[in-house]
């Protein structure tokens, strides 16, 4: 009898957690509608649209290599598999086209798409949940403008059980939390705008702050610094190793431009970001560097380097502290340091001003960070040339040098140049970045 009763409790217990779930996951489709006239909407709305897109770096990640702007098939790799980004032009079959302006926010703020399917939050919808009604309207008129480009999103390449959407309605039972943007009336206007789009449509978090196991932010060591696509997005504020500490103009700058004279240039995956922001208004990339600096403007343990200007307004900024290393035996290994002088060194002091000169090593948060992935992924791959900066260009070593030749230039760079105690596994390391080549710079979408 007892038995009986505690089995039958168990079931009632089971179907109710079971249906609850269900509940929760289960999300209905919303209507189809013809696609809206390009004609009907607001040019200004369409126009601060299509800031709000830079800033939420839409068609970086909507745009495959080669491929027509916003009509997707990017593929994404995750720890958990890769993940191809969809056709987000107004193509009725293919695209967003048929979607409402309900429909585009529920999969903006919900992440849940026209037809009431779970997203991956590849699609950073975690932090996209924060945008406005009024900033939504905008991006949705600025999307529904673009031309509709037929596109199919080629199928995603994921394992049981995650390949099945309704199991996204528990990661996002336990890890999302969304939210709308509350003012803090503690801080003025300027900071509040840059907390707003830092927070929400520019997702920096969504590289800069650690996952866990299951691939959420976690949201206790906010930009602790995070792991993508092969490189380190070091951490930010008052953990940054950045051996300068970062200051809200030097920020600004970084952040618009691409680079510092202070830090270096902005690589990798930050890459498209800042070229994303160059074409952002000016004034919502200076509210973004002055709520960035409010995280902390001091950086942690750093390297002191006396002899750097303060004002080196476009001129490099000279260390020569450590320089001396060059020429006289220490522990980072003579072999490290006559790789350095013979194959770094004219660039790197030659006092070009950046960005077309290298950057003086010890200023590099490559260095001083606490792995060497970016410094290996720049080193191996060189920086080409791009579109937007034709003249940008260091060689790759991946063929001329050993992995036992990179591992004794990079502890001197560590050790010596950086002032910082060896990196541990760096052979590993050498190995592993040699493998996973993650170039510097990708091929660039445009709007
Ligand atoms: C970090 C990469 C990334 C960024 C940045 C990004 N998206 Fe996406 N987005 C994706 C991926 C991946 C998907 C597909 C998710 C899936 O299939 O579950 C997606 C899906 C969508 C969808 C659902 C489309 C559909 O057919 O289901 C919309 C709408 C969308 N994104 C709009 C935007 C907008 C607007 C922006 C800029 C504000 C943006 N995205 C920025 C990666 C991104
Ligand atoms: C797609 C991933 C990604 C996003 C999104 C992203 N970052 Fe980064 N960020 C990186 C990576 C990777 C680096 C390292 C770049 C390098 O080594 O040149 C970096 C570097 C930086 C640096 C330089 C740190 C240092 O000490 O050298 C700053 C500052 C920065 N990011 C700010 C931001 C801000 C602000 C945003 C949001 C507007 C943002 N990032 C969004 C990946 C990202
Ligand atoms: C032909 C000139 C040239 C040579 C040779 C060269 N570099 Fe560079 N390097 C550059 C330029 C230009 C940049 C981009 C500006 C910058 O970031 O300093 C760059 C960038 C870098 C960066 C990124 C710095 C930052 O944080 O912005 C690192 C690290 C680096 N180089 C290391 C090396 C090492 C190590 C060697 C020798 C094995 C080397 N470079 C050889 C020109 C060169």
């Amino acid at each position: 009898m007892t038995i009986k009763r505690i089995v039958t409790t168990a079931f009632i217990l089971a179907c109710g957690a079971g249906s609850a779930a269900l509940i929760y996951a289960w999300q209905p489709a919303l209507p189809p509608i013809a696609p809206p006239s390009p004609t009907g909407f607001d040019a200004s709305e369409v126009r601060y649209g299509a800031d709000l897109a830079l800033i939420g770096d839409c068609r970086t990640c909507h745009t495959a290599p080669g491929g027509r702007t916003f009509a997707g098939g990017l593929a994404m790799p995750t720890p958990f598999g890769t993940i191809y980004s969809t056709n987000i032009t107004p193509d009725a079959r293919t695209g967003i086209g048929q979607w409402s302006l309900e429909a585009f926010t529920r999969a903006m703020r919900e992440g849940v798409d026209r037809e009431g399917r779970h997203l991956y939050p590849a699609f950073p919808y975690d932090h996209f949940s924060l945008t406005t009604d009024v900033d939504m309207k905008a991006l949705y008129a600025f999307l529904m403008t673009r031309d509709p480009i037929v596109a199919e999103a080629p199928a995603n390449d994921l394992p049981f059980p995650i390949n099945v959407r309704l199991v996204l309605a528990g990661w996002k039972l336990l890890f999302f939390h969304p939210a709308r943007y509350t003012t803090d009336p503690t801080h003025d206007d300027i900071w509040n705008r840059g907390r707003y789009l830092v927070e929400g449509l520019a997702h920096c978090g969504a590289c800069h702050t650690p996952r866990n196991f299951m691939g959420a932010e976690t949201r206790s060591e906010d930009y602790a610094g995070g792991e993508v696509e092969g490189w380190s997005a070091f951490p930010l504020g008052r953990l940054s190793p950045a051996p300068i500490p970062w200051t809200e103009d030097a920020l600004n700058h970084y952040l618009r431009e691409g680079w510092q004279a202070h830090h270096g240039v902005a690589l990798g995956p930050m890459r498209p970001v800042v070229e994303n922001l160059a074409e952002a208004p000016a004034q919502d990339v200076a509210a973004m560097a002055h709520y960035l600096a409010s995280l902390g403007a001091t950086a942690g343990p750093s390297v002191q380097i006396p002899t750097v200007s303060p004002d080196a307004s476009g001129q490099r900024p000279q260390s020569a502290g450590w320089q001396a290393a060059i020429s006289t035996p220490a522990a980072g290994g003579p072999i490290g340091r006559a790789i350095f002088s013979a194959a770094c060194a004219s660039c790197h002091l030659s006092e070009r001003p950046l960005p077309l000169g290298g950057v003086d090593l010890a200023l590099s948060t490559s260095l001083s960070a606490s792995t060497p992935q970016n410094l290996l992924d720049i080193v191996l791959n060189g920086v080409p040339a791009s579109d937007g900066n034709p003249a940008l260009i260091m060689p790759g070593f991946a063929g001329s040098m050993t992995n036992a030749t990179l591992a004794s230039l990079l502890t001197f760079l560590r050790v010596e140049v950086a002032g910082k105690s060896a990196w541990p596994d760096l052979p590993a390391a050498v190995a592993a970045a040699r493998k996973a080549a993650s170039p510097p710079i990708h091929v660039r979408a445009t709007r």
